[in-house]
């Protein structure tokens, strides 16, 4: 069974074959987009590539993203815990065309890696793409062989990629996985097609645009590619499971010793298995908790983690001691990760210990006032008390 880090290396060579440059990840804080909060995908370091403003040595790029989504547009904090595949930080392989190929070369490679290099069949396969894009259309149908039935048109903008309110945009073609009728869900496009079954792994978008501040699309310099897979998706459809939470690497920490296990609560575990690598890859950037901006962010993913703990039982600090597990997982990835151990683990734990107080003293209000209340409304000033 192929690991995490055999995808990724997967992914990785089979575009470096095909002439891709690869480049490293990027920090998890965009160094070049004052627009962002976090980098949410693999472009955001190529945005200015797009958009002509800077120049590479190469016209073709494979990487294997860090990214964020836990503030600013893309937003999955909320979701964590409750779905299979939901996650703050999470990986991205994506493969880039800065004006060298288009889609007629980017359906193939897709096609072809996950065809022939993942073994994906073709019968559970389905694409989605923009309802005008035609010529996406008759690819699909000529390189793939798809049916009719296995390209369904999208017209809202789950098929019209953005990077947030300004900058490169254009249409996508989403690439499902059907896992199979044991799982409830329909295709994309139809009512409930939220459930389990149909799953988005790769998404193709054909960048033509940039989108100024009045909402305006100016055409890129030149159309480009950029594409975006999620590690822990591809990862486990390869590895036979529905869940993302059920792969290699985040199974281990699902199931640490550390992720108080003595109760059982899958939300609770998976929303400690998530936060803890959001946590730790901010602080590895030099990012610490705080009262607003980024700091405010790792701050309440770390608090959200706690919370869950507290549910499960746990009365003092916790979180620190995944770390441990975190590292031999991602070390040999992200070998910064082993050399700041230490330090994140201390940092971790001193949040964590103030919070508990916290959260010791706001129960305890709570508790208190709930009794004394007789069935009407909590007073708002206590609410606010009780927020702050
Ligand atoms: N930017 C697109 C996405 O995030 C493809 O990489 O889905």
């Amino acid at each position: 069974m192929a690991g995490l880090a055999e995808i990724r290396s997967t992914f990785l060579n089979y575009f470096k074959k095909h002439g891709h440059e690869e480049v490293k990840s990027s920090t998890l804080v965009p160094s070049n987009d004052p627009t962002l909060m976090f980098t949410n995908s693999g472009m955001v370091q190529f945005k200015n590539v797009f958009t002509g403003l800077e120049s590479r040595s190469y016209d073709k790029a494979v990487t294997s993203q860090k990214c964020l989504r836990a503030g600013g547009k893309h937003n999955d904090l909320d979701n964590v815990g409750y779905t299979s595949r939901h996650h703050t930080f999470f990986e991205m392989l994506g493969n880039f065309s800065f004006g060298n190929y288009f889609k007629e070369k980017a359906i193939p490679l897709a096609w072809d890696l996950i065809t022939k290099e993942f073994s994906l069949p073709k019968e559970r396969l389905l694409v989605t793409v923009f309802h005008t894009d035609n010529e996406a259309i008759e690819i699909w149908k000529k390189y793939a062989g798809l049916s009719d039935s296995q390209i369904i048109k999208i017209n809202t903008v789950d098929n019209f990629w953005s990077m947030g309110s300004t900058g490169p945009c254009g249409p996508c073609s989403e690439i499902f996985f059907d896992h199979g009728s044991g799982y409830e869900g329909t295709p994309p496009g139809e009512d409930g097609d939220e459930g389990d079954r149909y799953i988005e792994i790769w998404n193709l978008v054909f960048m033509q645009f940039n989108r100024d501040s009045n909402g305006k699309l100016n055409p890129l310099p030149k159309p480009s590619v950029d594409t975006g897979m999620g590690l822990e998706r591809i990862a486990a459809v390869m590895q036979g499971v529905n869940s993302n939470y059920d792969t290699d690497l985040l199974s281990n920490l699902v199931k640490s010793p550390n992720n108080l296990l003595k109760v059982n609560d899958a939300i609770s575990h998976k929303v400690i298995a998530d936060h803890i690598r959001s946590v730790v890859f901010l602080l590895l950037e030099g990012i610490l908790p705080s009262n607003e901006g980024r700091g405010y962010v790792l701050r309440r993913i770390l608090r959200r983690a706690v919370r869950h703990g507290y549910k499960l039982g746990a009365r003092s600090p916790f979180m620190s001691k995944l770390v441990d597990c975190l590292v031999k997982e991602m070390g040999e990835a992200y070998p910064q990760l082993a050399q700041s151990k230490k330090l994140i683990e201390d940092a971790i734990h001193q949040e964590e210990k103030k919070f508990f107080s916290t959260l010791e003293t706001g129960i305890s209000i709570l508790n208190k006032e709930i009794l004394e209340l007789n069935n009407k409304l909590i007073p708002g000033d206590l609410a606010f008390k009780l927020h702050d």
